[in-house]
């Protein structure tokens, strides 16, 4: 399994704070907005990654996350010239993903609760087939929306006017690598976008589009708008400061999985020393 952030668009709902910068280098309280999707990849277990972002940013990606092997992870990148869709993810990732299946995250997308990493790592055993990971919303309108029959999915409409339930699909795919010739043949939307939707309703259509089914216990944060920024912000803030915890500490989850040990961690920590952050970082180095 293979993994791949999406990271490019041109956040124009959050303009001017996007005008000059990536909507995913902004803050989310204390890191950036990009490291909560990174995170969610690596508690999956992932470790070989393509980062795709728009051309002008990658340079600053690249400055934050060099080749990941500092993290013990295999990161690569590929830019974006054009905002073209979520779908053209994986038009731009058929060299990278070879034969293999991916999880696809967007890069606004920021997820927390409890079992949440046993979900992922259930998700990869997928062998072939899609995993959603639908989620009630009240405003169901401005995503993907599942209609049921029963418990049955029946079908999948991108940002429907009328709203067939409150259920949504948050930006976190499971897939197998058929994906790529579903992307290929997909036609754009009305908005001229290849839509992460119309490749699911093909899964659908072969009975292979499958649910997990987020509950009521995870937070599901869609960081792309004004009041979801200052949101996301305010809830880590608040978990974070309540419970002692990082939210999305791409160095505790590398630490925790194994793949760096105490020395490099310390060495991570070094020049986050004067905040919280790095203090948090050594204690755990430190933890028996
Ligand atoms: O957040 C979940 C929703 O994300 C899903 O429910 C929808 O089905 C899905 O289409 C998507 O809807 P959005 O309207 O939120 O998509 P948006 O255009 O904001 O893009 C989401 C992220 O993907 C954002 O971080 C920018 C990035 N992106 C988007 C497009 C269209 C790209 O990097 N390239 C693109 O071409």
């Amino acid at each position: 399994m293979k993994g791949i952030i999406l990271s490019g668009g041109r956040g124009t709902r959050l303009y001017p704070l996007t005008k000059t910068i990536s909507k995913q280098l902004l803050p989310v309280y204390n890191k950036p907005m990009i490291y909560y999707s990174l995170s969610v990849l690596m508690l999956a277990g992932i470790q070989d990654i393509l980062f795709i972002s728009d051309k002008e940013n990658q340079k600053l990606y690249r400055e934050l996350l060099g080749d990941g092997h500092n993290l013990g992870l295999n990161l690569t990148y590929k830019i974006q010239e054009e905002p073209q869709g979520i779908g053209e993810a994986f038009i731009l990732g058929e060299e990278f993903l070879e034969k293999d299946s991916c999880m696809l995250i967007l890069g606004d997308n920021i997820f927390y609760g409890n079992g949440f990493t046993g979900k992922l790592k259930n998700s990869l055993s997928l062998e072939s087939g899609a995993m959603i990971f639908p989620i009630y919303s009240k405003k169901p309108e401005n995503f993907g929306v599942i209609e049921f029959e029963g418990d049955r999915i029946i079908s999948l409409e991108e940002k429907p006017e009328i709203p067939k339930s409150n259920y949504i699909v948050p930006g976190l795919y499971v897939l197998d690598n058929s994906v790529v010739e579903k992307a290929k043949s997909i036609e754009k939307s009305a908005r001229g976008e290849l839509e992460i939707v119309s490749i699911l309703n093909q899964y659908l259509k072969e009975n292979k589009l499958f649910s997990n089914d987020l509950g009521r216990g995870m937070v599901w944060l869609d960081a792309g708008t004004f009041d979801g920024l200052l949101e996301a912000s305010n809830f880590i803030q608040t978990i974070e400061k309540q419970q002692g915890i990082l939210i999305g500490s791409i160095e505790e989850i590398a630490y925790r999985n194994g793949w760096i040990d105490k020395e490099k961690l310390l060495k991570l920590s070094e020049p986050l020393l004067k905040i919280d952050y790095g203090k948090y970082l050594v204690e755990l180095a430190n933890e028996k």
